[in-house]
């Protein structure tokens, strides 16, 4: 049994050794904001500003090209240590994107969602983003899941808590535990039968770092660094991306046919 992603199997059970194709699921680490402000002489907010921007074209791009689902590090459990002043104005642009582009995602089809500890964020932001999420709940394209107050650590750690609680009140045997328990509980908040599993990270500003983003998820998912920042990262520069991608091989720890 393959405990990962069969999509790249053929019939008989081997692996194929075509190039990769378009992934089903990419997820961003969107860094360098302040590094483009201050490069300008703008105040680091002026980063994440024009940060919305790329997110716009980005959400919108990878929705035409039929990416299933986008995953955007918006917000990590270590960004608190921010100035006050850097993090308040992250949940202003936050609230504000999640009501003006309710009517992009509907016209594009896209349903939004989030991962994190959601329960921490301050009160507007979480109603927001409710009311977004029922908005776009049935859409049927593309999911934009937004990571927020997220930390893959976190996240293992709340997903360890509730399977020992789970454990400790019968109702799940733990001699039979395996990875699918594990993964469910990780997807808790967005499951879908469907969901597709992270083929590609990619990060901007030529860092080569997880920073604590989706470590489960990541195990056998593909790493793409651009060297632009976030607000520079645009149509073209997600599409040199997704080539690379479309170039690997991926044989998921097994060995490819030739
Ligand atoms: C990292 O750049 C970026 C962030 C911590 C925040 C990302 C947020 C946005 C793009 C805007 C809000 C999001 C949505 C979905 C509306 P950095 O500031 O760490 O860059 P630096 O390393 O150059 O300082």
């Amino acid at each position: 049994m393959r405990p990962v992603s069969t999509h790249a199997e053929t019939a008989q059970g081997g692996l194929r050794s075509e190039p990769a194709g378009l992934p089903r699921h990419v997820a961003i680490i969107m860094d360098g904001n302040g590094r483009w402000a201050q490069a300008r002489g703008f105040a680091r907010v002026r980063g994440h500003e024009h940060g919305v921007e790329s997110v716009r074209a980005i959400t919108r791009h990878a929705a035409r090209l039929g990416l299933e689902q986008l995953t955007l590090f918006a917000f990590s459990t270590e960004n608190w240590r921010r100035p006050e002043t850097e993090v308040d104005r992250l949940m202003e642009l936050l609230t504000h994107y999640l009501v003006e582009e309710r009517d992009e995602l509907m016209e594009n089809d896209i349903r939004l969602t989030a991962i994190g500890r959601i329960e921490e964020l301050p009160e507007d932001v979480q109603r927001t983003l409710a009311e977004t999420e029922a908005l776009t709940a049935d859409n049927s394209g593309m999911t934009l899941c937004l990571a927020l107050n997220y930390g893959a650590r976190g996240e293992l750690a709340d997903a360890a808590r509730t399977l020992a609680l789970d454990a400790a009140a019968g109702r799940i045997d733990v001699a039979a535990m395996s990875s699918e328990e594990i993964e469910r509980e990780l997807d808790a908040r967005t499951y879908q039968p469907d969901m597709p599993p992270l083929d590609l990270l990619v990060r901007t500003a030529g860092e080569q770092r997880l920073s604590n983003f989706l470590l489960w998820q990541m195990s056998y998912g593909e790493f793409h660094v651009a060297d632009v920042t976030w607000p520079e990262f645009r149509e073209a520069a997600l599409e040199a991306a997704l080539a690379d991608y479309g170039s690997r091989k991926r044989s998921f720890g097994g060995l490819l046919s030739s």
